[in-house]
């Protein structure tokens, strides 16, 4: 846990750190000083959230239950072609639908900070023990994504889901909880 917990800090005193060069530079107002490389994480998130969400939103137009097999497909094929020049990029939670969207080990301590502190729910930066760089978002569920991750799921979709993912963890939640994270390392 104590490694965890450095981990943490050192991607919270990244962004101290970066701030300090810049900090008389008045042209950007009161706005906080944005580290980097969390402008960059996000940046090769954003690619990864579209597509995912255009999925999703196609999926839907035919039926949830044909948006459950277009998430099926399509999500591990948006990650697998998106995850290019160093830089890998995944979704995961502390209770996973797909097993295989667990993520790399630096993930899971910043989840369970995320569930201990909700006023926490900012993107981080975590410097790697590799030299590489995590960068990581929280995931709210939104009243759509309750068709599939919600309480009271129509039969349809529970018995297409229990088909897919027999391990399936990634139901009961309710709109506001932490669904879980975009992650990306670089
Ligand atoms: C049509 C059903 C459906 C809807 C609606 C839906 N999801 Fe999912 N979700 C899935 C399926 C299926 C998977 C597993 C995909 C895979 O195999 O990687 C999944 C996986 C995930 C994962 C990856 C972690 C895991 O548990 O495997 C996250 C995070 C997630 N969904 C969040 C959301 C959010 C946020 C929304 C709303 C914007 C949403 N989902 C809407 C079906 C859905």
């Amino acid at each position: 846990m104590r490694m965890l917990i450095t981990l943490i800090s050192a991607g919270v005193l990244t962004g101290v750190a970066a701030a300090g060069p810049q900090a008389d530079d008045y042209t950007m107002g009161a706005s906080r000083q944005v580290d980097p490389k969390e402008e960059r994480g996000a940046e090769l998130l954003a690619p990864f959230k579209r597509e995912l969400k255009n999925a999703l939103l196609e999926g839907m137009a035919a039926g949830p239950a044909a948006a459950i097999d277009a998430c099926k497909l399509e999500a591990p094929a948006i990650v697998a072609r998106l995850s290019t020049d160093g830089a890998i990029v995944g979704r995961s939670s502390h209770r996973l639908r797909n097993p295989a969207n667990a993520g790399p080990e630096w993930v899971s301590p910043v989840i369970a900070a995320y569930l201990a502190d909700k006023d926490g729910w900012q993107p981080r930066v975590i410097e790697l023990d590799s030299g590489r760089t995590g960068y990581i978002e929280p995931i709210v569920l939104q009243p759509l994504c309750a068709t599939c991750h919600g309480t009271d799921l129509k039969p349809e979709i529970a018995e297409r889901l229990a088909e897919l993912y027999p391990e399936d963890l990634g139901t009961g939640f309710e709109v506001g909880d932490l669904r879980g994270v975009f992650w990306v390392e670089f």
